[in-house]
């Protein structure tokens, strides 16, 4: 419960960078919800933004709630992208990835002129890897994919990695929104997250993998009675 004090008092402190006119990422998962929630009542009171979904998910959240949304293709700017973590390191270093939309969240994250990113405090970690690197594949080969992001992994110096396909019901491997598997890497420590990145990138059949380097540039962490912002 304390969780969800922090992450709704993360969104809440998010809404200062929200103006007028502004066209918006919006994030996916539980944090992220808290975002859409609270921007949805300030479009009630006469805010004029438009959103740009990172989910399937986000889409119908978004949708249900009145916030005024544009297609990813249609947009040339978009100004600002509120996502949550699952984790956040002191450089603002993040995985992300645990709902499976990392794909569609780092684009749009990337394309933006801000990613702020909100959490709560327990996503706040000193070195990445305890919560398992989400990597997103094509399904075809994705058992050689998955063998090939092994050897990645430990090139990278993570230690004895463990990689498995994230699956849903029936033990079937879930299906992102943009029709890929995700190999969950339980990594413990990741001790060169750019280097990872870097080497994950090179995997033929990886898709995208949940290592935000670079990107953003506020984290806003929620407490029980208020939120931090760190800027870098
Ligand atoms: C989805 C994500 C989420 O932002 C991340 O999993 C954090 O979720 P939550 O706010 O529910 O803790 O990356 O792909």
């Amino acid at each position: 419960m304390a969780n969800e004090i922090e992450k709704e008092n993360a969104a809440a402190a998010a809404m200062d960078y929200v103006e007028d006119g502004m066209t918006i990422g919006l994030g996916t998962g539980s944090t992220a919800k808290f975002f859409v929630e609270y921007l949805a009542e300030e479009i009630a009171d006469g805010l004029v933004v438009r959103g740009v979904p990172t989910s399937e998910q986000t889409r119908r959240l978004a949708d249900s709630l009145g916030v005024p949304l544009v297609d990813v293709e249609q947009v040339d700017r978009i100004h600002l992208t509120v996502d949550g973590a699952d984790e956040v390191d002191q450089q603002a270093q993040l995985i992300k990835g645990g709902g499976a939309a990392l794909l569609r969240e780092k684009i749009i994250a990337n394309a933006s002129d801000l990613m702020v990113v909100i959490a709560d405090s327990s996503k706040s970690v000193e070195t990445l890897g305890k919560f398992p690197l989400p990597v997103e594949v094509t399904p075809f080969g994705y058992t050689i994919t998955a063998k090939k992001v092994y050897d990645a992994l430990c090139k990278a110096g993570v230690l004895k990695p463990m990689i498995k396909v994230r699956t849903g019901p029936g033990h079937k491997p879930i299906v992102t929104d943009g029709g890929n598997f995700i190999l969950d890497c339980q990594c413990g420590i990741i001790p060169d997250a750019p280097m990872t990145a870097a080497l994950l990138s090179n995997v033929p059949g990886v898709v995208e993998h949940g290592l935000f380097i670079d990107i953003a540039r506020t984290v806003i962490v929620g407490s029980e009675d208020g939120a931090t912002v760190f800027e870098y």
